[in-house]
């Protein structure tokens, strides 16, 4: 298997190494800590190769290592996606990741055309956020080709991995964001809520600033998209408050403080946990006379990352890419998601909107 993982000796990339690995591939691992990357690479029986994200050091060691794709897993890659982005575009390598930061993947949506003039595809959101999401967004968007309006939500069981916790850490104070009539609007945090059936009956849930936001627009065209999670009460409370402390997380310090302390006490779900919760999609496509609804379980929000992965980092490299910037449900199709193991996808019929 001739592809880069970097990060590997994260959370989720040590996850997505390993069933690599257990599954006979080779992938090249990578990582900027030589120490770290070296060892899990002895472990696996693995090619390895440690080198900083520097856009000049990452394309030669890319080219050196002569790998068809890379999959980026360090993040927050509001960080890390420039310099890996280029490296690949420079030496006509595949780029996938696994962010879900809105800003990434309109930046790398903006690079489009270099990546379509070097014959590369540039796939970013190749995890659970946004496969699933995405894959749902497509579907619903067959369902209703004139939809108008694309809302989509999750609830996740099952804790968070410390880059996610980081990346949290580094928008908080920023706000929400939601796109009206095909632009990003910046929105309060958790600025609406809505009692959302994700498959178990009703519960409580905000509008988060997920990257569906950017991607689902791109894999659609529905010009307006609002996305939600399951959150309890005081939780919604919290986030709803957070605005208001704002000008505290730009004080100097007080991120990198957060930072260390999610890295000294966040390890991310056990495998038990992995191995025993789920995710619930659900997805809502309206226009001034329809409605159709359709969900989506999932296993555990990385389980699924690694799945959904090492899926798309396989289709690449049998042939099955677009060059350009590229969605998974817009690359793949809606039905992308069914080939992973233990995603099940059920349909509401169309509902007509009263008056309409
Ligand atoms: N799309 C999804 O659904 C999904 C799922 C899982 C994770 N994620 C995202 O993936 C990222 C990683 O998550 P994780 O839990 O695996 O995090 P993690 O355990 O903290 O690992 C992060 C990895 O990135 C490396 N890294 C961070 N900054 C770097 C930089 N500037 N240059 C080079 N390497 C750097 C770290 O290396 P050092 O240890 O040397 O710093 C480490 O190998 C996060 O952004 C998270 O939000 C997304």
């Amino acid at each position: 298997m001739d592809l880069l993982i970097y990060g590997a000796y994260g959370y989720t990339g040590d996850l997505i190494a390993r069933q690599a690995a257990a599954a006979g591939e080779e992938p090249t691992l990578a990582g900027r800590d030589r120490a770290k990357t070296q060892h899990l690479a002895a472990e696996l029986d693995l090619p390895h190769r440690a080198f900083d994200l520097d856009a000049d050091d990452a394309a030669a060691e890319l080219d050196a290592a002569d790998v068809d794709a890379v999959l980026h897993c360090a993040g927050p890659f509001v960080e890390t996606h420039r310099p890996m982005v280029e490296a690949c575009i420079e030496t006509g390598t595949h780029y996938l990741d696994i962010t879900g930061e809105i800003e990434v993947f309109e930046s790398l949506a903006a690079r489009d055309d270099e990546a379509t003039d070097a014959g590369v595809q540039v796939m970013p959101g190749v995890g659970f956020d946004v496969v699933p999401t995405d894959c749902l967004a497509a579907h619903l968007a067959e369902r209703l080709p004139d939809a108008t309006d694309l809302r989509l939500g999750f609830q996740a069981e099952g804790g968070l991995s410390p880059g996610t916790a980081a990346t949290a850490v580094n928008s908080m104070g920023e706000g929400g964001a939601v796109r009206r009539d095909g632009r990003i609007q910046s929105v309060g945090s958790a600025h609406e809520t809505r009692r959302i059936d994700f498959g178990r009956g009703k519960t409580g849930a905000v509008t988060i600033p997920w990257g569906d936001v950017s991607t689902a627009y791109h894999t659609t065209g529905i010009g307006n998209v609002t996305v939600y999670t399951a959150v309890p009460g005081i939780a919604r409370l919290m986030m709803r408050s957070s605005d208001l402390f704002a000008p505290v997380f730009d004080l100097p310090g007080v991120t990198d403080t957060l930072q260390d302390l999610v890295h000294a006490t966040v390890e991310g779900p056990d495998e038990a946990t992995r191995e025993h919760t789920n995710c619930y999609v659900w997805g809502e496509a309206s226009n001034d006379e329809q409605r159709v609804v359709s969900r989506l379980v999932t296993p555990n929000t990385y389980t699924l990352t690694v799945d959904a992965a090492l899926l798309i980092a396989r289709k690449v490299l049998d042939g099955e890419w677009e060059a350009g910037f590229g969605t998974p449900g817009g690359v793949y199709g809606p039905d992308l998601v069914l080939e992973i193991d233990g995603v099940e996808r059920t349909d509401e019929k169309p509902v007509r909107i009263v008056g309409a």
